[in-house]
């Protein structure tokens, strides 16, 4: 009797610890469509569900995507390209257009929980120079969304590396900060950001980083392979290249007066082909020891208690621009066979 109840309190412990780990995570698929032989959206659904991928970032609305995702258990940040933003002209009426057709059509049905505002901020991003400033756009996509009843649903930007200004090939954290340009774009978005407790996203390419500085940045580092310390920074030791770039970011919004915003990292991964050291197998450690990594739960060296959220690129896509590298970054081939398991 004694025993019989033991065993079910400890299975009921490992249910419950399992389904912590599961939830605790955060591993998302960036799903872009720049590819002639790709999967039809359903198909890309059925890849999510068999891999029990929960959630995916789309560049851009799909209405097939989004209509086959209903009903489904998987999360949607939803992207408004550049030229989108641009195209509202700072008007409040364009902006309820876009949310009612391409977000309140879909939800609940669809687990909608981001809006991403333009493309990728970087420092020569398009937006930068546009008549209107993207602050009014973040703004007025928030107004859309708490008057068609959708107020749950956060809106952000995401960057990438170049918005930060460090010109040392292997920067520590604690020197980062954006340009002064970029910062002042950054900065009245930020505040909102704050404000209405959404994350702050950016990319994450060790990769690049590596290719630019092969001998600073060596790939044992970049790959996340390192067993000795590569960085000290202060008191903080680092043994890989990703959490030196994530840092910088968490150093970057502490100077900005936001010590506590969230960080989703929007993309990464490493490229199976088309560059210096981009090989099926250096795809398959970066992507196995990041995601051990991030299963850890034990953060970034500066944010241990803040559990790193990724977002992946789900399909090769034969239609990127050049370099040819870009093409190859998926987890998964243009024809939707995964190159190398992988646990979400
Ligand atoms: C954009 O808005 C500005 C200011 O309201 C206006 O002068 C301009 O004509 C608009 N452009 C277009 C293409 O509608
Ligand atoms: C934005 O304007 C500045 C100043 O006029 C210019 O130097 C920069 O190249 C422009 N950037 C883009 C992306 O058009
Ligand atoms: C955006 O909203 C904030 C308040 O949440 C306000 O302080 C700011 O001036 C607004 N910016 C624009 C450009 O409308
Ligand atoms: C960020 O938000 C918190 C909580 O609402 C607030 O106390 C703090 O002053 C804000 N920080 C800035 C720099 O606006």
């Amino acid at each position: 009797m004694v025993s019989h109840k033991m065993i079910s309190l400890l299975l009921v412990g490992l249910l419950f610890a399992a389904n912590f780990n599961l939830s605790e995570a955060h591993i998302g698929v960036t799903y872009g469509t720049a590819g002639n032989n790709l999967p039809a959206p359903e198909e890309v659904v059925a890849l999510l569900e068999e891999h029990k991928i929960s959630r995916v970032r789309l560049l851009e609305p799909n209405k097939e995507f989004l209509t086959a995702l209903k009903g489904k258990d998987i999360e949607v940040m939803l992207g408004m390209t550049n030229n989108v933003v641009n195209s509202f002209n700072g008007s409040q009426l364009e902006t309820d257009k876009w949310v009612e057709e391409h977000v309140k059509a879909y939800v609940p049905d669809v687990k909608i929980k981001y809006i991403v505002v333009g493309n990728e901020v970087s420092r020569n991003n398009d937006l930068f120079n546009v008549s209107f400033s993207a602050e009014l756009v973040v703004n007025q996509t928030l107004i859309a969304l708490q008057d068609l009843g959708l107020k749950d649903i956060k809106v952000t930007i995401s960057c990438d590396r170049s918005v930060l200004e460090q010109l040392d090939p292997n920067p520590v954290p604690s020197t980062a900060d954006f340009w002064l340009f970029t910062g002042q774009f950054l900065d009245p978005i930020l505040k909102i950001l704050n404000e209405t407790g959404a994350p702050f996203m950016t990319s994450v390419y060790p990769y690049y980083e590596h290719i630019k500085f092969p001998n600073e940045i060596n790939s044992e580092f970049a790959l996340l392979s390192s067993t000795c310390s590569g960085l000290t920074d202060g008191k903080y030791c680092y043994q890989n290249k990703f959490d030196v770039m994530l840092d910088a970011y968490y150093v970057t919004l502490e100077k900005r007066g936001y010590p506590n915003m969230e960080i989703i990292v929007s993309e990464t991964g490493w490229p199976s082909d088309g560059g210096l050291d981009a090989t099926l197998k250096n795809e398959k450690t970066y992507i196995t020891n990041l995601l051990k990594h991030v299963r850890k739960g034990t953060g970034t060296p500066r944010r241990p208690s803040k559990p790193i959220q990724v977002y992946l690129n789900l399909l090769d896509e034969n239609n990127r621009g050049s370099p040819e590298i870009e093409k190859h970054f998926g987890v998964f081939t243009s024809d939707g066979k995964i190159k190398f398991p992988v646990k979400f």
